[in-house]
């Protein structure tokens, strides 16, 4: 694998499709091949999953059928777009991936880590994310982001415990694991953030030219 894999998690309304874009504009700034995609979906098949997931419905939806449908779009995103750019050495930018699964299913559903890790397992072997950004944002400024956006889906319909059960989902993950994360204040003025994501890009750039030359 000569590409890179970047994702970006945190709650709805924190600012993560701008930045997508900033961060991709960027990288293309310096000749990089870019990918932008997003879970659940990145594939017309894995969209169609999403429709399911996201859409309010009469019939409560078993957290174990979330949980696997999450993963199934996931076999066909990783299979479809990301394992494929990553071969060729894209960068891959992707808007939530596993960490949300952690954050959603397990920490606002109930579900296990262990079962989470074993479909993890189960559908990426070996791969995860060279680097996560996760934008951290008060859960109730995240709520009424979303609420101005308009109709809310399935998993905005959910309450504030809910939200602060994956708040502090992700902040513990980035907690155990600092190689691998980064924390981004959402809260702050969109210039001071993106001067954040800046101070990321020689490293970055190194990485990928060593992944690239060897
Ligand atoms: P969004 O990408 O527009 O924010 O919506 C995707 C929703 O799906 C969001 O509420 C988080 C949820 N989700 C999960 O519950 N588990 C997952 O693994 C992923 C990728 C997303």
């Amino acid at each position: 694998m000569t590409g890179l894999f970047i994702t970006l998690e945190g709650p709805e309304g924190a600012g993560k499709s701008t930045n997508r874009e900033y961060l991709a504009e960027r990288l293309r700034g310096h000749g990089i091949d870019v990918v932008l995609t997003r879970e659940p979906g990145g594939t017309p098949l894995a969209e169609r999953i999403r429709e399911l997931l996201l859409a309010p419905s009469d019939e409560a939806m078993d957290a174990d059928t979330e949980l696997l449908l999450v993963f199934a779009a996931r076999a066909q995103h990783l299979a479809g777009v990301i394992r494929p750019a990553l071969a060729r050495g894209a960068v891959v930018l992707c808007d939530r991936f596993t960490d949300a699964t952690y954050a959603y299913q397990g920490g606002g559903r109930g579900l296990s880590v262990e079962r989470i890790g074993a479909l993890e397992h189960f559908v990426q072997g070996d791969l995860r994310p060279d680097l996560t950004l996760v934008f951290d944002l008060p859960v109730e400024i995240g709520l009424s982001r979303a609420a101005a956006r308009g109709r809310l889906d399935r998993f905005e319909q959910e309450g504030r415990g809910f939200f602060e059960a994956v708040r502090s989902t992700y902040l513990d993950r980035a907690a155990a694991a600092r190689e691998r994360y980064r924390l981004v204040d959402a809260a702050l003025p969109l210039d001071q953030v993106q001067a954040s994501l800046d101070t990321l890009l020689p490293d970055l750039l190194k990485l990928l030219a060593e992944r690239q030359h060897g």
